[in-house]
């Protein structure tokens, strides 16, 4: 049998800290015979020294591009503008399939150039739950920065720390007053992270997933001083805000923090903003007077990139050791669906 080719590619993203492989896992998946190619990334939380370390070949920044063409790819968030056509497998969050922006030209650039694209969301087990996820930290994130923000602490602009750090800022000062919170999505991996964030804060959050969002209680969803969205949609939904929801008089809400960052998507609950936040300025205000905060940041969890990476890295080892089976079939086939979606024609790919 071939040996699996890999390539951890460097992220474009100068705000990406985080890797779908530690070391300590780069180790195994070498020790198991895989040809394992990390690119230098300056930014990666780990150095390439470390990857060298366990056995792994070193490759400059971008090489990807000119790998053999059996080398999977494997990277996490949005790959580079260049090249147009994608030849290879890539294994990457590339949130393509739920009628996100640019999707269609993503997809494009796949049938361009014969590849594929094994999208890391999509890796599930028979059951449809998925395999690796980020989802905990984003939602603890998510959460953290909610309550700092709140309590006027946040700093601006943030920077990746560490879980301990982070802790220490989140227990509440002596004399700081008590607020109220609700997650929503609370039974999800991202909604269990929320929870715990606000515990750890000392906040005791009201949690809402399906049954409670069912029959919606717009006013009491108003009534709370925080709200972090932690939802999965995966059909349209009435929204949880409105616009108009923003302006009653009863609401209550301050801050709002949008884990689920569906801005743009169909399927979107909070359709009270257009562009997401990020690192440099993690807050909107969306209303004067009272104030509403929001903050809605994409790679939350690459704020604590190597509790992430280490957690994420342990579920994927397991898939990447039996690349090409199960899972991943499901994964290409969920791939083949969005492009047909897409009306992109059949038969232009080879990694079938
Ligand atoms: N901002 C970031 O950095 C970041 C990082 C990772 C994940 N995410 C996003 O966070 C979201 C949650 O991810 P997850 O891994 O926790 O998913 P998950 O599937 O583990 O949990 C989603 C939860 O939402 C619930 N839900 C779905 N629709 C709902 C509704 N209408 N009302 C109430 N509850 C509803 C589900 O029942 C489930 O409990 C996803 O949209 C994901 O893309 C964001």
């Amino acid at each position: 049998m071939t040996a699996l080719r890999l390539c951890l590619r460097h992220e474009p993203r100068t705000t990406e800290r985080r890797t779908p492989v530690v070391p300590s896992d780069a180790r195994r998946l070498v020790d198991s015979g895989v040809v394992l190619t990390v690119e230098e990334s300056p930014q990666r939380i780990f150095p390439v020294e470390e990857y060298e370390a366990a056995g792994c070949r070193r490759a400059p920044a971008g090489s990807w591009a000119s790998a053999s063409p059996d080398t999977v790819v494997l990277g996490l968030k949005e790959l580079p503008d260049e090249p147009v056509a994608l030849s290879h497998r890539h294994v990457f969050f590339a949130h393509a399939y739920r009628q996100q922006p640019g999707a269609a030209g993503l997809l494009g650039r796949f049938a361009a150039g014969g590849g594929a694209l094994l999208d890391l969301e999509y890796l599930v087990d028979d059951a449809g739950r998925r395999l690796a996820a980020f989802g905990f930290w984003a939602g603890y994130l998510g959460a953290a920065l909610a309550v700092l923000r709140h309590r006027g602490r946040l700093p601006a602009p943030l920077a990746p720390t560490t879980k301990d750090e982070l802790d220490a800022a989140l227990r509440p000062a002596a004399g700081e007053g008590e607020f109220t919170a609700l997650v929503i999505g609370a039974l999800g991996r991202s909604g269990r992270g929320a929870g715990t964030a606000f515990r750890t804060a000392g906040v005791d959050a009201t949690r809402w997933d399906l049954a409670e969002t069912r029959d919606l209680d717009r006013p009491a969803l108003l009534g709370h001083d925080v709200l972090v969205n932690a939802v999965l949609a995966t059909a349209p939904a009435p929204p949880f805000l409105r616009e108009e929801d923003l302006d009653s008089p009863a609401r209550r809400l301050r801050t709002l923090c949008d884990v689920t960052c569906d801005v743009g998507s169909p399927f979107n609950v909070l359709p009270v903003y257009d562009r997401t936040t990020g690192w440099t300025e993690p807050v909107r205000r969306l209303r004067e007077e009272p104030p509403l905060d929001l903050i809605a940041i994409d790679n939350l969890p690459s704020l604590l990139p190597r509790e992430s990476s280490a957690d994420f890295s342990a579920a994927l080892l397991p898939q990447l050791l039996a690349f090409g089976t199960g899972a991943w079939g499901r994964c290409l086939d969920r791939f083949h669906q969005a492009c047909r979606e897409h009306g992109i024609a059949e038969g232009e790919f080879r990694h079938d």
